[in-house]
């Protein structure tokens, strides 16, 4: 079946087809500024996802990029912050999602400690994403991590930068807070320019103010994908679970919820609670076909079989089975 099939043109990006993998040149093209216009060269959409289940449906929605994103930490794994989640569960989370995309770009977050060392673990840790089904790698971090971006590019492996906000450096931070206020604003312009050096193809805007971004946004070449970094960027990324409506709790200002789907799960979860416990569900309709007799008109009809196959005398049997 096709799966474009009733759906708005407009999700396709020009004529591709859904089943076409949505490409590193392809995506490096969608540099608004390169093109002029939101026809030639539409915003670029990217969601995280981290199963299966989650990756189809993006998929399916048409989305340009699927980011397995360390913040899979805090909403598969019930943590505070991005830093324990390990490099091997990046990569298992990979290979699951991998299997749910054909059409999106996959990009492998590389979690805490498995690049910051050396540009040889870097590398490492990116090809293991790559081999799990990572089409390229995303690293947070600007001027101080570019060599290791640069030698990651250099072995055939796209990147992603990823500033501002860098959730890693969250105690460095002293928090989640909004990044590159005042004199923090030129750090984080030399950022983005020593990794548009380094070769990334894209880079993750995270918390900023929305005038910097744009900055950024109109001095790079390669593309700027925004998360609480105003509308200038050249496509937006959201947290599925955020976007859903899944999460429960805090949710940050940028994260616009796009459905309820939490609520819509606590009412179906309740309404299936309160048809077990009344004996309502299972229905009729979601059994099995009976058999044409009941078992116990069909144990009258039929006489007890032996161990060998031979049919026995009805008391025998009741003698051997008492
Ligand atoms: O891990 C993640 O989900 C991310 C996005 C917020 C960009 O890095």
């Amino acid at each position: 079946m096709d799966p474009t099939q009733g759906r708005d043109p407009k999700l396709m990006y020009g004529s591709q087809s859904a089943t076409k993998k949505v490409t590193v040149p392809e995506l490096r093209a969608r540099k608004s500024t390169l093109l002029g216009s939101p026809e030639l060269a539409p915003k670029i959409a990217m969601v995280t996802a981290y199963d299966y289940t989650m990756a189809r449906l993006a998929d399916e929605a048409g989305m340009d990029m699927v980011l397995v994103g360390d913040s899979l930490a805090m909403v598969v794994q019930g943590l505070n912050t991005t830093i324990p989640v390990t490099l091997d569960e990046m990569a298992y989370h990979c290979r699951v999602v991998a299997r749910g995309l054909t059409r999106a770009h996959l990009v492998g977050d590389l979690s805490f400690m498995s690049y910051q060392v050396s540009s040889a673990q870097a590398v490492e840790s990116a090809g293991k994403l790559m081999k799990d089904g990572a089409e390229s790698i995303k690293l947070e971090g600007g001027q101080e991590i570019a060599e290791h971006a640069y030698r990651i590019v250099r072995v055939g492996i796209p990147v992603v930068g990823h500033i501002g906000l860098t959730p890693q450096s969250v105690h460095a931070f002293g928090g989640f807070k909004v990044q590159g206020r005042g004199e923090g604003a030129d750090k984080i312009m030399a950022d983005a320019i020593a990794l548009e050096q380094a070769g990334a193809f894209a880079i993750v805007l995270e918390a900023i103010p929305p005038d910097l971004a744009a900055d950024i946004t109109s001095m790079l070449t390669v593309p700027t994908i925004g998360i609480g970094a105003g509308a200038h960027c050249d496509g937006q990324v959201l947290v599925c679970s955020d976007l859903l409506g899944l999460s429960r709790g805090h949710q940050p200002k940028f994260a616009k919820r796009f459905a309820n789907l939490g609520d819509a799960a606590v009412n179906a979860f309740s309404a299936y609670v309160q048809e077990v416990r009344a004996g309502t569900f299972p229905a009729a309709a979601h059994a099995y076909k009976a058999n044409a007799q009941s078992a116990a008109a069909q144990s009258e009809r039929r006489p007890p079989i032996s161990a060998s196959g031979d049919e026995l005398d009805a008391p025998l049997a009741l003698d051997r089975w008492h």
